[in-house]
């Protein structure tokens, strides 16, 4: 059996005339944490959806731990977060979960048992009779992850799963995920348009443009990949530093500090430290910038354009 839990092989979806999927091939292992990122419309959404089986590829293939997509099988050891979910007008939180945990396969007694018990982790307690379909967005966001955990999947799938939600409540979610990860070995394929706080959770990133798959890296590769040698000054008087260095290197100011971007970062180093000492400036910052995901997504679809 292959070693990858899912695989996708040339996948393409069309809509009529327009490709919204295109040629797109992946493999994920077991256990790791993977960002999908990507532009509105880039087709992140439609991939997911065909990894569940709800949309079916135009051509292509896939598995999921060697089952076809959208098998009973597949299902069995997926779970899913929807980017929009829809909740039946008139269930509570504890009829929904059960039910969803009945759709899943569980018997009425297990499904009862666990949506117990992910109410009580998800911290649902006090709203656990009340409609879902009442539920703020945080709280129906939370229910939809707990529903996605009902069958106790191996694979998650989770489409913007902290969309609209407050700095707590996103907090909230992505400390579940990462526990969900580190208690269970998971693998988890999150979408997220907040890159600061996908970051801190994935192991490593997919990035999609119109269909086509443009990155598929660790983060720590895709970090060295794309590295640019930029430094960050700061001194007693960015002003001047900026005029003695202006021309000679790629240069901007920032809050506080200015950036340089050099081939040769040593040589740099050496200059910035020479042009401080020559004209007694005191020094405060200097560091090499850590290339965040954000400046990653920046360049890579810069990079796309030319
Ligand atoms: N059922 C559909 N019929 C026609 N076009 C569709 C359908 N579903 C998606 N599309 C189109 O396919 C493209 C990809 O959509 P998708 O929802 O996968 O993007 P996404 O990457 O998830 O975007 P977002 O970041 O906005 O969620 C878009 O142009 C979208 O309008
Ligand atoms: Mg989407």
């Amino acid at each position: 059996m292959s070693e990858y839990c899912i695989e996708l092989n040339n996948l393409t979806k069309k809509f009529g005339k327009f490709t919204a999927v295109d040629d797109f091939s992946l493999k994920l292992l077991p256990g790791k944490v993977y960002g999908i990122v990507g532009p509105n419309g880039a087709g992140k959404s439609t991939t997911m959806a065909m990894i569940m089986g709800s949309l079916h590829p135009t051509s292509g293939t896939g598995n999921v731990k060697g089952h076809e997509l959208g098998s009973r099988e597949a299902l069995r050891v997926l779970g899913y977060s929807p980017e929009y979910t829809s909740f039946y007008d008139d269930m509570n939180c504890v009829e929904y979960l059960w039910y969803m945990g009945t759709l899943s396969g569980l018997s009425n007694e297990e499904a009862m048992e666990k949506a117990t018990s992910l109410i009580k982790q998800y911290d649902l307690v006090d709203h656990a009779y009340k409609k879902v379909s009442k539920f703020s967005t945080g709280m129906k966001k939370k229910v939809s992850l707990a529903q996605a955990m009902i069958h106790d999947p191996e694979i998650l799938l989770l489409d913007e799963p902290t969309a609209n939600l407050d700095p707590t409540s996103r907090m909230e979610i992505l400390n579940t995920v990462r526990s969900m990860v580190q208690d269970r070995n998971l693998t988890v394929l999150i979408s997220s348009h907040v890159l600061t706080e996908l970051e801190t959770v994935i192991d490593h990133v997919i990035m999609i443009n119109h269909g086509k798959l443009i990155m598929d890296e660790s983060i720590a590769t895709a970090q060295e990949k794309f590295k640019q040698g930029i430094l960050v000054v700061s001194c007693d008087n960015n002003e001047l530093l900026y005029e003695k260095l202006e021309g000679r290197y790629s240069i901007e100011k920032a809050k506080g500090s200015i950036r340089i971007t050099t081939a040769d970062v040593n040589a740099l180093k050496k200059d910035v430290v020479k042009t401080i000492f020559e004209n007694d400036l005191v020094l405060n910052v200097l560091h090499e910038e850590v290339l965040s995901l954000d400046l990653l997504y920046k360049q890579a679809l810069e990079g796309e354009k030319e």
